[in-house]
């Protein structure tokens, strides 16, 4: 078997279009702030992704840029003054942070109602509880990658690699709540091979290359790769085989050009959501 290419470019593209459309007739821009601390390369080229996407589709997107060593507090300021912004609707503060910042003391300093990245503690919370929410970007990124192939989720035996705050674990809770069976796999699990086989659905979000082998792959399965590692040849490759996986898989995301863009465009999704209701 040769699996379907889960195509992200297109599907986040026809989505951010989508949006554009709906932005277009409203009587205001949804404002984005997006906040980059110092020069980590991989956030350079993110934020100015995200900024230039958002600038595309017609949101009022701005990127605040702080020095490497800024104070915390400096920082927690910049974060309550876009808060009380009301053109501001959504926050996005991008990680990692510098060490001397406790990242987690930032993430709770954003105005749940303007989390565009689902990180807040309350929008987690809500998303484990089953309630509505801003949920973060890749995982629901990811949910429509499966409503693109098609899959039927309901009572299907879903696996999760990886149980990060940002991906694994909100991964788990959207898979929960649109009925799956759902199995969390990490560093600590037994026989990770053989619980991966009996995935309909594997996510792998680990962030190590090429983890996950042709053989953990079931005949038909769904594979979803969220990892972005960097090879020693500079180029990017994600936490599955893609090669060997696509033998054994029905569908599967290539990296790059499946799960990222549609991060993107989930935040845009998100600050559109967050503007609605904010201004509702
Ligand atoms: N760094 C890597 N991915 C992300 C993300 O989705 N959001 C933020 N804020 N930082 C990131």
């Amino acid at each position: 078997m040769t699996a379907q290419i889960l195509d992200g470019k297109a599907v986040g593209a026809r989505i951010r279009a989508g949006l554009a459309d709906r932005i277009m007739a409203l009587p205001f821009r949804p404002g984005l702030r997006v906040v980059r601390v110092g020069e980590d390369p991989a956030s350079v080229v993110y934020v100015r992704s995200k900024d230039r996407a958002a600038k595309e589709a017609g949101y009022d997107s701005e990127t605040i840029l702080l020095p490497e060593d800024v104070a915390e507090s400096t920082l927690l300021e910049t974060i309550a003054g876009l808060n009380a912004d009301p053109a501001v609707d959504g926050i996005l503060v991008q990680l990692p942070l510098p060490k001397h910042i406790d990242a987690q003391k930032v993430l709770e300093a954003v105005d749940p109602a303007k989390d565009v990245d689902g990180f807040h503690p309350v929008n987690a919370g809500r998303l484990a509880a089953g309630l509505p929410g801003l949920v973060p970007c890749t995982p629901k990124g990811v949910m429509h990658l499966l409503a693109e192939a098609g899959v039927k989720l309901s009572g299907a035996r879903a696996v999760v690699l990886g149980r990060s705050a940002i991906v694994g674990r909100p991964m788990a809770a959207l898979l929960l709540a649109a009925d799956a069976t759902v199995t969390m796999l990490h560093s600590r699990s037994r026989d990770i091979a053989a619980e991966c086989r009996r995935a309909e659905v594997l996510v792998a979000a680990v962030g190590r290359a090429n983890m996950v082998q042709g053989d953990w792959v079931a005949p038909g399965a769904v594979v979803i790769d969220v990892g972005i590692n960097r090879k020693p040849d500079g180029k990017l490759t994600g936490d599955v085989d893609f090669e060997a996986a696509s033998q054994h898989a029905g569908w599967i995301t290539p990296v790059p050009g499946g799960v990222g863009p549609m991060t993107i465009a989930c935040l845009l999704e998100n600050t559109l959501e967050a503007a609605l209701a904010r201004r509702a």
